[in-house]
């Protein structure tokens, strides 16, 4: 018997502030191989980490709003800011699924955790929101702690491949040593932004020392291409004709795009595309 859903030959479309995103895409890539993906970076106007919620949520509607427009069967939301910020509206705006990374990565966190302590590091706008935080206790019934600190030094360290060496562990220190005066029993620790898993072994690195501990690291991508895998098999919406998913690339401004986002991509970069949805 064919389960498929005639929908399910149609792309997932996904979107982040810039290039971060493309985390997100190689660990959708690396999940789901046959799948077609749709990827806007909303590059003109990145960072959205430092804007305010309001605004974070008119982008994250038209970003929402062009990718409809390529006929998308699921809307994941790369973003950790936009995922805290805008994933209501966006449910309840568009009547396909929505993801966003903050979820899956919440549930993995709680899942890793024997200490029942978990930290949380993104941009300022993660952070403030409080959604990490909200779901793990939600999710623990109240029984996990959790701290967070905002690492906005992360984001240029990455886009300039400034992940190794001096500077970088300076860096990381500076804000890892905050956390641990704020949650010294921290055993997990969530890596609440796309751009941080460029900068995991140095973030591993300075947590196993601050901490004195082996400290578990959950990428929100990861747990994120997980859940949709299995939010396109319960909807019977996985693409099972394709072996090697295309993707498609969008950007809002073209500069720097293909230098940075091979790195971040994992994979070469080809045939993007600059888009006005300003
Ligand atoms: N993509 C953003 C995030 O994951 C980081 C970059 C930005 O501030 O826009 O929160």
């Amino acid at each position: 018997m064919d389960t498929n859903n005639s929908s399910s030959n149609l792309p997932i479309g996904v979107f982040d502030s810039g290039v971060g995103g493309f985390t997100v895409v190689k660990a959708l890539r690396h999940t789901l191989p046959g799948e077609n993906i749709v990827y806007l970076g909303d590059s003109a106007r990145v960072p959205y980490g430092t804007k305010s919620r309001e605004t974070v949520i008119k982008y994250s509607l038209k970003n929402a709003s062009f990718l409809c427009s390529k006929n998308i069967k699921m809307l994941v939301i790369a973003c950790n800011t936009a995922s805290a910020h805008s994933l209501e509206a966006l449910r309840s705006e568009l009547d396909i699924p929505v993801i966003g990374v903050i979820y899956p990565g919440a549930v993995s966190a709680r899942q890793s955790t024997s200490r029942n302590n978990i930290g949380i590091i993104g941009t300022e706008g993660t952070v403030s929101s409080g959604e990490y935080g909200k779901y793990i206790r939600e999710l623990s019934n109240g029984t996990v702690n959790t701290a967070s600190e905002p690492c906005p030094l992360f984001v240029p360290l990455a886009e300039e491949g400034w992940v190794f060496g001096e500077v970088p562990g300076l860096v990381a220190h500076k804000y890892l040593s905050r956390l641990q005066r704020k949650l010294p029993e921290m055993d997990v620790l969530v890596l609440g932004c796309t751009h941080y898993p460029l900068l995991r072994d140095i973030i591993q690195n300075e947590c196993d020392r601050i901490f004195s501990r082996r400290i578990k690291l959950i990428d929100s991508g990861i747990s994120t291409a997980q859940v949709v895998q299995q939010k396109l098999e319960s909807q019977t919406l996985l693409n099972k004709n394709n072996l090697h998913g295309e993707l498609q690339v969008f950007v809002t401004d073209t500069s720097k795009i293909s230098t940075i986002g091979n790195r971040f991509l994992g994979e070469p970069l080809s045939g993007v595309e600059r888009v006005d949805i300003l």
